[in-house]
């Protein structure tokens, strides 16, 4: 974050640290804030926020302009010197940066061999002493901001101050940066939520584009230096959607955000007289010869099922992680159809699928949740989930909201849809709350919070979301899940299911009712308790310990339902382990590098 405002020099560091803190979703091994005056002063620690909260001085920092840092390490491990932001010898700079410099071994060395000297192990660095050493040789700080840039290599946004100057310089390369009009400040950030209690009037930059924010203006310019204008946006999301509403975690508080989340990823797309779907956005996007989902983590599992939906309707479709997508290995042409999916739209191994997807003349679509977002506007197409922001590390609300927009997007490209699909669509919001309602999650949670490993099984429809109940698990409880399409138990997992591994079965009207009794069957003889999630009770009851159970839907959604009562457990395990649920160690909620 970063800012600069008329006559708010006491609300500077309280402006920083309410950013950040909005921004601690995004790392949260180390923060840090440097605040410009005649000097530039710098605090820093490792840890979380109220780590740092504690390091400054008693008196609030006043300053004519300041950045803020959250960091998710990638070169240097967490400590108080690799914390950003960072100084150069004379400490006259302070820079923050997101993203990798790849040639900043290079850069150090040879500012090395020009007596700078290093103290933190980051690529960060070498950032301030470019700097320094062009303002020395006579550039003005601004000019001395592009020249630096222009030596870099890699992904970045970037931003700095320097003693003196009113004024905080930034860019952007293949990392997200937006800018906040305020009535009287201005605001960058890497993401809205740092500035939306300030403004909802945003500029997204773009890369190469620079920017420099003093308190009497703004200043956007291309990479040559001319002056751009750019259109001023209004983000339709309000600050208290990004707060915490009185819920322990917003874990909790998005969970149960989802029949709102999906009452809005439904509106308007459902045609029910003309039993049809229709995504506005998706206008003149034709049905593809065929379909290539590229997605991470919970997005991935959202595209599998997707891609579930997209097969039964006769489109040939894969799923690739978007770090294995290989446009030279793989067949892709103007005929295929390229789907991002990725909830913040900033996802850099996602990114970098799509960008190499339209390098090959295929058309790409994302299917995002941030609008404006590097996803957005780098494909053909987009179409928003409109799940409302997920501060939450673990994503919840917008699992769902992805698996619904998949749904639409399937009959939407088919052009073929039933009554049936779109009303078991439209009760989905209502059946998600009977479930909040009703779930006795926690108690489950409770038996099995010393479990040695959790264990997911589902098969066809289900199987996505029993590697995403894993993953949800693993995140924030810190112990061993696992998720198996059922049928793949007995070929090596089964080895590890004892009386202490938990096993939860999806089991719903459209899965292979049979085939999945015989599988819970399977781990019944071994002693594992089960836990069965189904729409179908009566078939499973006399095997299982617990049954967690769903209202009767189109077959095709029970996995919608079923996954909130896995959300539920996981979120349990972790408040009864006392994990950090918002927060998970090591993770980072949206990962710009690869
Ligand atoms: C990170 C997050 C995951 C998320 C994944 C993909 O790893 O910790 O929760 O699923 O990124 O994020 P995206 O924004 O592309 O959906």
């Amino acid at each position: 974050i970063g800012y600069t405002g008329a006559g708010r020099d006491e609300e500077l560091s309280e402006i920083l640290l309410n950013g950040l803190s909005s921004l601690e979703y995004r790392g949260y091994d180390s923060a840090g804030v440097a605040i410009a005056n005649s000097t530039v002063s710098v605090y820093k620690s490792e840890g979380e926020l109220s780590e740092l909260e504690r390091k400054l001085p008693p008196n609030t920092l006043e300053g004519f302009a300041g950045i803020g840092h959250t960091r998710w390490s990638t070169h240097g491990p967490p400590s108080d010197t690799n914390a950003h932001p960072h100084t150069g010898c004379d400490r006259r700079v302070a820079v923050v940066h997101n993203g990798i410099i790849e040639n900043y071994e290079e850069l150090r060395k040879e500012l090395e061999a020009n007596d700078h000297e290093f103290e933190s192990e980051t690529d960060t660095e070498v950032v301030p002493h470019l700097i320094e050493e062009a303002i020395t040789q006579g550039s003005t700080p601004e000019t001395a901001f592009r020249q630096a840039v222009h030596r870099l290599e890699g992904s970045y946004a970037v931003s700095a101050v320097v003693s003196g100057h009113d004024a905080v310089f930034a860019t952007r390369n293949q990392s997200p940066l937006v800018l906040g009009i305020g009535d009287d400040g201005y605001f960058l950030a890497s993401d809205v939520p740092a500035f939306l209690e300030y403004t909802d009037d945003v500029v997204y930059l773009e890369d190469g584009q620079y920017v420099s924010i003093t308190r009497s203006g703004v200043e956007i310019t291309d990479e040559q230096g001319t002056l751009v204008d750019m259109p001023v946006e209004t983000v339709e999301w309000d600050a208290a959607d990004a707060g915490k509403s009185g819920y322990d975690h917003y874990m909790l508080k998005e969970i149960n955000e989802q029949p709102h989340a999906l009452r809005e990823c439904l509106r308007g797309r459902p045609r029910e007289l003309e039993a049809s779907i229709a995504i506005d956005e998706l206008e003149g996007l034709k049905q593809p010869e065929r379909v290539h989902f590229v997605s991470c983590g919970t997005s991935y599992h959202a595209s599998r099922y997707g891609a579930k939906l997209f097969r039964e309707q006769g489109i040939q479709t894969t799923t690739f992680l978007a770090s294995e997508y290989d446009v030279d290995s793989i067949p892709i042409d103007e005929e295929t159809l390229v789907v991002g999916v990725t909830q913040s739209g900033e996802t850099a191994d996602t990114l970098r699928a799509l960008r190499a997807a339209n390098s090959v003349g295929a058309e790409t679509l994302a299917v995002t949740n941030v609008v404006g977002c590097s996803a957005a506007r780098e494909t053909d197409y987009v179409m928003y989930i409109r799940a409302g922001p997920e501060i939450g590390v673990a994503a919840t609300k917008t699992f769902a909201s992805q698996q619904v927009a998949l749904a639409m997007l399937s009959r939407d490209l088919s052009g073929r849809c039933s009554s049936a699909f779109i009303e078991a669509l439209r009760a989905l919001p209502d059946q998600v709350q009977s479930i909040l309602d009703t779930s006795h999650a926690a108690a489950v949670a409770d038996e099995y919070v010393d479990a040695d490993a959790y264990f997911f099984i589902g098969r066809g429809f289900d199987a996505p979301v029993a590697l995403e109940g894993a993953l949800k698990m693993k995140e924030i409880t810190y112990k061993h899940a696992e998720g198996f399409p059922a049928g793949e138990l007995k070929h090596g997992p089964l080895a590890l299911v004892t009386e202490r591994t938990p096993v939860f079965a999806m089991i719903s009207g459209n899965s292979n009712i049979e085939r999945m009794v015989g599988n819970v069957r399977e781990v019944e003889s071994r002693g594992a308790p089960v836990v069965a999630v189904t729409d179908v009770p009566g078939r499973i009851e006399n095997h299982a310990d617990h049954v967690l159970e769903i209202p009767e839907t189109h077959g095709l959604f029970a996995p919608i339902l079923a996954n909130i009562q896995l959300q539920l457990v996981s979120y349990w395990v972790a408040n009864r382990l006392g994990r950090s649920i918002d927060k998970p160690r090591n993770l980072a909620k949206s990962v710009t590098v690869e």
